[in-house]
């Protein structure tokens, strides 16, 4: 029933064209609707949720700017968004002004004070009972409501208050359950045990009973941790009755994060990682995201090739992707992790054209090059591939790319009673084991092991590319270590091979792969790619396993020429959807 009343809404909503003196006008609305990019005049938001993306645009037709629309955005898929949105979590957003100002926020969870190296450890060495990835020593010190703060204080222009409106209106009216939704909940009975009993009373009817999709569901709790964020900003966050519930319910279950360390968050603004790729800029996520410096460096090792020539998704094509992969990934592990823990990080030679001719140099172009070979020693990272990336741009052309998550899908899966919402996993991503590096995805190289108040590394790659000073496209994907190989694809079917305007949804759909180093094999999506090319692909040496699906790309593509903004939600995010004015 609900997908008849949602489709029936966007077959009223969606925007309509009519060709005037030749020119085309749009409706006032934008929507999208199926796999086609949406075209608006004014602003957009595309996100993994069709009703966060309603909270943006309902902002931005109040007058709020791109940064307004961001902070009304995560919020509102704090609610509607369970499995990643969140303000228990931590991510990073790229902002770049329609005045060329660009600048990117850092509100990447952060240990607690008394986490130490060797706390995930048993006496033998070994990981005790996967406590870096269940339960609460799992969990960091959360970001997201200090990052939108931060952003909002520098950057926005409506009052803070209203951001948090429709949020709230979403917890506390309800919304209706999703089918995306429900797939997770089948699992939510088998968490038992103190720490889940607030997670089963928030996502299970009456505690027990699942929601059907469709069936309203509401969140009483995460309405009021909203209405004090809305109240006190920051913080109404990290001070005050919510890190109090969070504390408390830390200390009564051995968990380690304090009020002190709630009250000592703060997020960072921080420079972008910038390179150039065919005469594009390039903006993304510094450290302790690996997403820029991994982006850049790929880019730059691909524009030594004529990609266009070479063909799109061709065996050579995606053997020349997966050898720059290699190389990248081998770099991530090896040098990047918190900036402020790893001071020496060689940066700017791996963002430098001059390395990617080095590595370039190594590359054959009839055959793969092997990650265990004694160029490549080192490791790998194991992330989860949930979190998930919206993208905004106002009427004037100020841009946002966010990426933020809670690692696993619903994070920890714990629930903070009385606050409403779920905490992160987050510290899964450092390297759990000091010293221990192995083919089956251990790592324990130095950058990234645990130490009070580190941040772990990420792969999150919000990105914005602009020409000639002003943003033409906002991206990012979920996907864990998928995230920046995703990324990269999309940027190389938007430069490349022109997926624009109206043809801007090929770029986001388009077939992926994805090589991380190690283990040494490439994952190709299960529909798209021939029986052909993957032979042709596997004759040069290379190992394929198939997936389903790689990420969810959600992408702006501004027109700078017509003035119009094509927004694309990726259609392997159930729920997404991209609204415009
Ligand atoms: N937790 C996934 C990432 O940070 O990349």
């Amino acid at each position: 029933m609900i997908a008849t009343k949602r489709l029936s809404a966007f077959a009223i909503r969606t925007f309509t064209l009519s060709a005037v003196a030749g020119w085309v006008v749009l409706s006032p609305l934008a929507a999208q609707s199926g796999r086609m990019a949406a075209p608006s005049r004014g602003g957009m938001v595309v996100s993994s949720h069709y009703l966060a993306s309603e909270a943006g645009d309902e902002i931005l037709r109040k007058g709020g700017n791109a940064v307004d629309a961001a902070v009304a955005t995560a919020f509102a898929l704090a609610v509607t968004l369970p499995s990643a949105g969140n303000v228990g979590g931590g991510g990073f957003l790229v902002y770049h002004g329609a005045d060329g100002e660009v600048t990117t926020f850092n509100f990447r969870e952060k240990a607690a004070i008394a986490a130490t190296e060797r706390m995930y450890l048993d006496e033998s060495g070994e990981v005790r009972d996967n406590s870096n990835r269940i339960g609460l020593l799992a969990i960091g010190v959360p970001g997201t409501v200090a990052g939108m703060w931060k952003a909002h204080q520098r950057l926005g222009r409506l009052p803070w208050e209203d951001l948090l409106e429709p949020a709230i209106r979403l917890a506390a009216d309800g919304m209706p359950s999703t089918w995306a939704m429900q797939n997770w909940l089948r699992s939510l009975p088998g968490r038992v045990g103190p720490l889940y009993d607030a997670t089963r009373e928030v996502f299970l009817k009456n505690g027990v009973g699942m929601y059907e999709p469709g069936e309203i569901f509401r969140q009483p709790d995460l309405a009021e941790t909203l209405r004090r964020i809305q109240r006190d900003g920051h913080d109404g966050f990290y001070r005050g009755e919510t890190a109090k519930l969070l504390a408390d319910f830390m200390a009564a279950h051995g968990g380690l994060i304090t009020e002190e360390d709630m009250a000592r968050y703060e997020a960072d603004e921080l420079v972008p990682i910038h390179g150039t790729y065919r005469g594009y800029d390039i903006y993304s996520m510094p450290p302790p995201s690996s997403g820029g410096v991994g982006l850049v460096e790929m880019l730059n090792i691909l524009e030594g090739y004529d990609l266009v020539e070479i063909g799109h998704n061709s065996a050579l094509y995606l053997h020349l992707l997966t050898e720059s992969m290699r190389r990248s990934y081998a770099d991530r592990a090896l040098h990047l992790g918190d900036p402020k823990f790893n001071q020496d990080m060689p940066i700017d030679r791996l963002t430098s054209k001059a390395y990617a001719d080095r590595l370039r140099a190594t590359i054959d172009v009839q055959s793969a090059s092997r990650s265990d070979s004694a160029a490549f020693n080192g490791a790998f990272l194991n992330q989860s591939e949930e979190t998930t990336h919206y993208s905004v741009v106002d009427a004037d052309g100020n841009t946002v790319s966010v990426t933020y998550t809670l690692e696993f899908g619903y994070g920890s899966s714990i629930v903070v009673p009385g606050a409403g919402f779920l905490l992160n996993n987050e510290l899964g991503d450092f390297n759990a084991v000091p010293g221990r590096t192995t083919s089956r995805g251990t790592i324990g190289t130095p950058p990234n092991l645990v130490a009070s108040e580190k941040r772990p590394l990420s792969s999150m790659t919000p990105t914005i590319v602009a020409r000639d000073g002003r943003p033409v496209l906002a991206i990012g994907s979920p996907g864990g270590r998928t995230i920046i190989n995703t990324t990269l694809q999309v940027v190389l079917n938007v430069i490349d091979h022109g997926m624009t305007g109206s043809q801007f949804g090929r770029a986001i759909e388009s077939p992926r792969i994805h090589h991380q180093w190690l283990p040494d094999r490439t994952s190709f999506e299960e529909w798209g790619f021939s029986p052909d090319t993957r032979r042709l692909y596997e004759g040069m040496g290379h190992r394929i396993s198939t997936r389903g699906g790689q990420g969810s790309a959600m992408g702006i593509y501004i027109d700078w020429d017509t003035g119009l903004r094509w927004g694309a939600a990726d259609s392997r995010a159930f729920d997404g959807g991209a609204r415009g004015n």
